[in-house]
């Protein structure tokens, strides 16, 4: 059994207030940092305030980056942009694309990379060599992602068509800061997908091939905790203590995940989103139930996964995640989603990324993916 995570991990209501003197573990006061948020309402908001008073010591740089799902493009830009400066410390505050594009940079700032061909292939090669990494705080101002615990870092790629992930071991988060206050204003649909994402984070965890029972420990604890409070959340959204339960629940979520991938379910996923739209939450957690069908002779412990859904059989797991995504006012049907029949082949086709589809504890055939797409429709 191998299980390893180095993300110091700072979570509760005032952490975000507390971040200077979390900052200065890996950065003297004084010394310069590179704020990356998404910008827009976030410029006359809160947790921005708190964020600028726990940073007053320190040379900020701040740059918004409103970008949802980013392409290679809009980083190789964000990274001409920025570059030019040495920087101490990056503080990423905001969903998994800011902090996405910030474990990018965090990676690729040191390198002399100035085109998007540069990016693309220093992005393919991945991280098999040490680099020099400038460190980086997560701070995730929905509750999904996960990836203020993971290593790797979702690129799109849409001229070829495809979803890169930049992976590097030692590009983990050098802290998490998971505050509710980042949470409250969440809108309730970007709310709904997220948990579902980090439901879904949490059960492909359970069943993929490197699952261990550290990680199963943590994917219970995450799947638990979200089906016993997403509901109340969904109902009293200002509910501060229910933010909280549902953040740190995403953050147990992501440390199972940061040492297994994910699988089938994220693999279908990507061309959902990357094609048609839909958001990665709802993309994901669409296929979750007829999947976990499709694994059960596979999955051990597969009682304990039902019993954490509180559901007697996936389809009763199928029917929760529904419901929840109807409250959300996502589609539950393909063709809901603007998806025409005969997209299905190109979902499929596209539907095999390396890593996560062969991550499945069961071989996923085309016509299985297939098959589950048909049901969806
Ligand atoms: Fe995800």
């Amino acid at each position: 059994m191998e299980f390893y995570n180095p993300v110091h991990i700072f979570a509760g209501r005032g952490a975000l207030a507390d971040l200077g003197r979390i900052a200065s573990r890996w950065a003297l006061p004084g010394s310069r940092v590179l704020l990356i948020t998404r910008g827009m309402d976030f410029v006359e908001s809160p947790v921005r305030r708190t964020l600028m008073e726990a940073l007053a010591l320190y040379d900020v740089r701040e740059e918004e980056f409103p970008v949802s799902n980013p392409d290679v493009i809009d980083i190789a830009a964000l990274l001409t942009k920025v570059r030019g400066r040495a920087y101490d410390l990056i503080v990423a505050v905001g969903g998994g694309s800011v902090m996405d594009a910030a474990k990018t940079l965090a990676a690729a700032l040191h390198t002399d990379i100035s085109s998007t061909d540069g990016l693309r292939r220093f992005i393919q090669q991945g991280g098999t060599r040490p680099i020099p990494l400038t460190p980086w705080i997560g701070i995730p101002t929905t509750s999904g992602t996960g990836s203020e615990a993971t290593p790797w870092a979702t690129v799109w790629d849409r001229e070829k068509e495809c979803k890169l992930s930049f992976s590097h071991p030692d590009n983990f988060a050098a802290a998490a800061v998971i505050d509710p206050m980042c949470t409250l204003t969440c809108p309730l649909s970007l709310t709904i997908s997220s948990a579902l994402d980090a439901a879904a984070h949490a059960a492909e965890s359970y069943w993929a091939r490197r699952t261990s029972e550290v990680t199963r420990a943590f994917s219970l604890l995450a799947i638990r905790l979200i089906r016993e409070h997403l509901e109340a959340l969904a109902d009293h959204p200002d509910d501060e203590r229910l933010r909280e339960i549902i953040g740190k629940a995403s953050l147990y979520a992501g440390l199972a995940f940061s040492n297994t991938k994910t699988t089938v379910c994220h693999s279908v996923s990507y061309p959902i989103t990357e094609k048609f739209g839909v958001p990665h939450g709802a993309a994901v957690a669409l296929t979750l139930g007829d999947f976990m069908a499709y694994n059960k002779d596979a999955v051990s412990g597969y009682d304990d996964l039902l019993e954490a859904f509180r559901c007697g059989s996936a389809e009763e797991v199928k029917d929760w995640i529904f419901s929840m995504l109807r409250k959300g006012g996502f589609a539950t049907t393909l063709r809901g989603c603007g998806i025409r029949e005969e997209d299905l082949s190109y979902i499929t086709a596209h539907a095999f990324t390396k890593g996560r589809a062969d991550n499945n504890p069961v071989p996923v055939t085309e016509e299985a993916v297939m098959n589950v797409l048909k049901r969806l429709y």
